[in-house]
């Protein structure tokens, strides 16, 4: 049986591709290891990487914001990101890299068992949810797989670029904080 110590012991060992060379730190994740709700970020940034948490750069103080907006707090949801090593000058992982660090991420999905799962952005929604993701049309929507529902909202990056779609995010997170209502007795949004 799979337990969080093996794993974050085996993740800490990683070598599966090249970014663990330039990494400072793996960014694991944080938050509650039984939590009911999941958020899945893209990869670690600069401040990531220095910290060794993930979403505490400029995205991560938006993401906190967001969050308060409904209630929550990273102490009661788990926030992990698809690739757990920085991408070098913060581009996008590449597929093989995307491919090599899936194993990390399906094993925290199974020791979590989250009730519903919170995609950060187009590149988490795309590995994730459906390779063919249009978040401009598609955020906000719930999809049904392996028994927990999948919803991707716009990357808090892409909304400190582009604040126009705050709004449309805002709605997005009221219907997150619906579902965790109807779905998640252990997760208080007050
Ligand atoms: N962007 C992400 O996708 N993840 C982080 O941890 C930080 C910024």
């Amino acid at each position: 049986m799979d337990t969080w110590d093996a794993l974050k012991k085996d993740c800490a060992a990683c070598q599966n591709c090249e970014l663990c060379r330039t990494r400072t730190n793996l960014v694991f994740g944080v938050g509650r290891e039984d939590a009911e709700v999941l958020f899945i970020g893209e990869g670690p940034g600069e401040q990531e990487d220095l910290q060794g948490e993930p979403f505490v750069g400029p995205a991560g103080k938006l993401l906190d914001d967001m969050l308060e907006m409904i209630g929550l707090d990273r102490s009661k949801v788990y926030i992990a990101n698809m690739v757990k090593c920085r991408p070098p000058h913060n581009r996008d992982p590449l597929p093989e890299e995307q491919q090599a660090c899936a194993p990390w991420l399906r094993r925290q999905i199974a020791l979590l068992d989250p009730k519903l799962v919170v995609c950060l952005g187009r590149i988490a929604a795309m590995g994730q949810i459906d390779p063919d993701f249009r978040i401009t049309r598609q955020h906000g929507q719930w999809f049904d797989r392996d028994g927990r529902r999948w919803m991707a909202i716009y990357h808090p990056s892409a909304l400190l670029r582009d604040p126009s779609k705050r709004p449309e995010t805002f709605m997005d997170l009221r219907e997150l904080r619906k579902e965790i209502r109807e779905r998640c007795c252990r997760t208080d949004t007050t």
